[in-house]
């Protein structure tokens, strides 16, 4: 059960997460309580920047993906770290910087970037935007010509990958939202139009292919369609590119039957692929970028809440209502996305239950999963459901006026509150 190596059964039985035992913390910051081992978060962002500069050409370092946790704790995380960071809103933008974020060291992406983040986005000195396309390179140049700026720019291509059939130019992952995409020509024609525009500095590309990828297969694939347009791009327009940014995606275990990533492992296949198709296609390997959201903070965080009832409806489904839900971890509700949980006053006793664990928003949809295996739970008891640290917190909501909860970090053995808990003040705050 506890499949995750920073979480540990303590003398008391308790759950233990980085040596903190998850019944202190709840009494001491209250539940609900998102808890983060600051420890794993930074393990997991030196691996992922020790294997870039091993495995890539120089200068390549991931992105942390801020959209899977962002406040300004993780912000300083990552840059203590050495990664560069990924926005994706005005908002995010602001609590890089207020966290001290460096904004040479940020990329600013969005399908839907409203004229005024553009702006800020420009104003803040980021170091790259990844351009959508067309239409928002046309906008980002006007924009850096009034401002005055040259601005260096990524533009997104779609390559047309499945990253769940390692299949290539499936014309299905083409329609979608975001970037151009390579397979028809638009791709090609938009590069064409970037590199006549004279408020833009073409930086070089990037390209997403998909979250929650366990091998390095369907990244190979993108390597490869990847280096294969920017030959292209360059025998047609004599256009070399800096920076080949891949993306996220690297997958997290969020149950016992799933085996975490080897990620180093990855970025090792993808650089040896890379270094073989620069070699083939005689072209100056670019700096390579790469956007880990999931696999730095998922397995880093859990989510403690307390049992307010347990109830056995006819169907014989055993429901155990908890003091949060939907409103501070949608993904169950949203994607059918399973967590594994545990009853964690009593975490070394067998899970002999399968239970219902329902929030309490006011819809019968506001579950955190069914059949989860658990200990025999009792009112009163902490329930800590795992693998919570990525798109929780970021999604969380305030439906039915709850407040969200705090978070808490621990490191070397000690806890200390990062984010604070809303309250009833807090989410009427703005009501006139
Ligand atoms: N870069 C781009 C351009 C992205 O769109 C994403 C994720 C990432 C990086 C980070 O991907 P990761 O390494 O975290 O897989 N809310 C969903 C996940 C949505 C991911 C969206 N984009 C969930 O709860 O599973």
């Amino acid at each position: 059960m506890l499949h995750q190596q920073n979480l540990t059964v303590n003398a008391a039985g308790h759950l233990a997460v980085g040596g903190v035992d998850t019944l202190d913390l709840a009494r001491e910051y209250g539940t609900p309580l998102y808890v983060l081992d600051e420890d794993m978060v930074r393990e997991r962002m030196g691996l992922y920047v020790a294997a870039m500069r091993e495995h890539m050409p120089a200068g390549s370092r991931p992105y942390y993906a801020s959209k899977a946790l962002c406040c300004k704790a993780l912000c300083r995380m990552a840059r203590d770290e050495g990664m560069g960071l990924d926005v994706v809103s005005a908002g995010e933008l602001y609590t890089a910087l207020a966290a001290g974020f460096d904004p040479a060291d940020i990329c600013f992406h969005g399908n839907a970037k409203t004229e005024a983040e553009i702006g800020y986005a420009i104003e803040s000195g980021v170091g790259l935007i990844a351009a959508d396309g067309e239409e928002e390179l046309l906008r980002i140049d006007t924009l850096a010509g009034a401002l005055g700026v040259r601005q260096r720019v990524l533009l997104r291509v779609t390559p047309g990958i499945d990253p769940h059939t390692f299949a290539a130019v499936n014309t299905g992952v083409l329609d979608v939202k975001f970037g151009e995409p390579i397979p028809t020509g638009r791709a090609l024609a938009v590069t064409e139009r970037a590199l006549g525009l004279g408020n833009i500095d073409l930086a070089g590309f990037h390209c997403h292919i998909g979250s929650q990828i366990f091998e390095a297969g369907p990244f190979l694939l993108e390597a490869d369609v990847m280096t294969a347009f920017l030959a292209q791009v360059r025998e047609k327009t004599g256009y070399t590119a800096g920076i080949l940014n891949l993306g996220g995606g690297f997958a997290a275990a969020y149950e016992e039957s799933d085996t975490a990533p080897d990620c180093a492992g990855m970025i090792r296949a993808v650089g040896e692929r890379l270094a073989a198709k620069w070699a083939e296609y005689g072209y100056p390997a670019p700096v390579v970028l790469m956007e880990p959201g999931r696999g730095i903070v998922a397995a880093a965080g859990i989510t403690l809440y307390t049992v307010q009832n347990v109830k056995h409806a006819p169907g014989g489904a055993c429901y155990v209502a908890l003091d949060g839900g939907m409103g501070d971890n949608p993904r169950y509700a949203l994607y059918g996305a399973r967590h594994s949980a545990l009853v964690a006053d009593r975490a070394g006793e067998e899970q002999s239950r399968a239970v219902t664990l329902a929030g309490r928003c006011c819809e019968s949809g506001d579950l955190l999963g069914e059949n989860v295996a658990l200990q025999r739970p009792r009112t009163g008891d902490t329930v800590a459901v795992l693998t919570t640290g990525a798109y929780t917190y970021s999604m969380a909501s305030n439906y039915n006026r709850a407040p969200r909860p705090p978070m808490a970090a621990v490191r070397g053995g000690r806890a200390r509150l990062i984010v604070r808990r809303e309250t009833a003040e807090d989410v009427a705050a703005y009501d006139l």
